[in-house]
């Protein structure tokens, strides 16, 4: 059960329709009258069934011929959402070469718990490239992908259990509430995406669409690894890869909403200004210095690298050492982010108090129709804070 954003909804069981894409030969056909906005209705492609609303807005448009007729059709004067949409999708895993761009994807269907969001900016995080690259085929969903976590954007159409939002809300979030385990078929990279409303929250106010998108993943997992690390007012902590998606929230955490007395962090010589400024007290240039051989040691080792026993040996006795990826190494655990709207809203004060700042790499945002070169940069490890696609079709 859906719940469309209309003030009316009609069932008609009229002539017989037919749809067809606008740009089609139909030389007997007639289109309908202007008074009708939209059309439910069902097809197939090679994306599966394609249900929707169909509206004269759309690139699709809705004509009367003799052929057979559908049951029935339910026509409302909605907001229009149209049946299908621009949207990056692969079909086999892959290098980017895999990503095709293609402007005839269903618009997916919400379920009850879900809202259907017109999508504003989406962000890149390196899962949505590993998981291309077939690394989680086990547990990933079925081929065609819509890749993309990130989102922010508009509420267009709300599910019959969805309590806390309603049409027109600005909201931002992770798709995916467990990373690897059946993340979504039809990710952020579409003009529309369907999420459940517990893994969103409102977009924080003086926080624009771009800004917005760079935040979810990455910030929760900041913010679950530190949890997780038991770190707390007064501890120290080493970030490694401060200049990162992850990194680059993990110190401001750390420094501006956990209260850490002293933040460290490595990067390379031209990201340590950026360190300081986001509020690492020692920026360590990995170029020049090895982190392990220093004498102080840390609370707590945020590992956002991949660097093991080096990471492990920059820890006080007692410590931890968060590892996001690579080999865990004792003191040390890793975790999988879970996606959590209630996380974003707690956090919305700092974003919107300017106390933590999303950090959006210059060489974006990236245009939708360039999404294959953010993947290729993204994939260079060189990204400076978050890789943002916008404008979004
Ligand atoms: N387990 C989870 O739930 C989870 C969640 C999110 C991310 N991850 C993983 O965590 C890792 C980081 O994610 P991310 O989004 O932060 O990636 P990212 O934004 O792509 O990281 C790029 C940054 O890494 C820095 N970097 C590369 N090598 C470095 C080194 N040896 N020392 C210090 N900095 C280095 C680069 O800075 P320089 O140019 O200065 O080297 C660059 O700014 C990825 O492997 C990702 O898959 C895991």
């Amino acid at each position: 059960m859906e719940t469309l954003l209309s003030s009316t909804t009609l069932q008609l069981k009229p002539t017989p329709l037919h749809l067809q894409p606008f740009n089609s030969f139909f030389p007997k056909e007639t289109l309908l009258s202007s008074s009708v906005f939209e059309l439910k209705y069902s097809r197939k492609s090679k994306l599966g069934v394609h249900k929707g609303t169909l509206s004269q807005g759309s690139a699709f448009k809705v004509f009367a011929s003799s052929q057979a007729a559908p049951a029935s059709a339910e026509v409302s004067t909605s907001s229009s959402i149209p049946p299908s949409m621009k949207a990056w999708v692969y079909s086999e895993y892959g290098g980017v070469e895999v990503l095709k761009f293609d402007d005839n994807v269903a618009v997916p269907e919400i379920k009850d718990d879900q809202v259907l969001i017109k999508v504003a900016a989406a962000a890149l995080n390196p899962i949505d490239f590993k998981r291309r690259l077939g690394k989680f085929k086990a547990t990933d969903s079925p081929l065609p992908t819509v890749p993309g976590y990130d989102v922010a954007g508009v509420v267009v159409k709300v599910g019959s259990q969805v309590k806390g939002l309603k049409g027109g809300d600005e909201v931002y979030g992770d798709i995916n509430e467990k990373a690897l385990e059946g993340p979504k078929q039809f990710g952020s990279l579409a003009e529309y995406t369907a999420v459940e409303e517990k893994l969103l929250a409102l977009k924080p106010k003086g926080i624009d669409f771009v800004q917005a998108a760079a935040l979810p993943l990455a910030i929760e997992t900041a913010y679950e690894g530190l949890e997780r690390a038991g770190f707390s007012a007064g501890k120290s902590v080493l970030v490694l890869g401060g200049a990162g998606g992850v990194g680059s929230l993990v110190i401001q955490l750390a420094k501006h909403v956990f209260g850490a007395s002293k933040v460290a962090a490595t990067s390379s010589t031209g990201k340590l200004e950026l360190l300081r400024s986001l509020g690492a007290d020692l920026a360590i240039d990995y170029t020049r210095e090895n982190f392990e051989d220093l004498p102080e040691k840390f609370d707590v080792v945020y590992d956002a690298v991949g660097q093991g026993e080096k990471a492990a040996k920059a820890v006080k006795e007692g410590g931890n050492v968060v590892f996001l990826t690579g080999a865990v190494v004792p003191p040390g655990f890793r975790f999988v982010v879970t996606s959590n709207g209630g996380t974003l809203t707690k956090l919305n004060a700092f974003l919107e108090s300017g106390q933590v700042k999303p950090v959006v790499d210059p060489k974006g945002p990236f245009a939708f129709s360039k999404v294959v070169e953010a993947f290729s940069y993204l994939e260079t490890n060189r990204a400076t804070g978050k890789v943002v696609i916008h404008p979004i079709p």
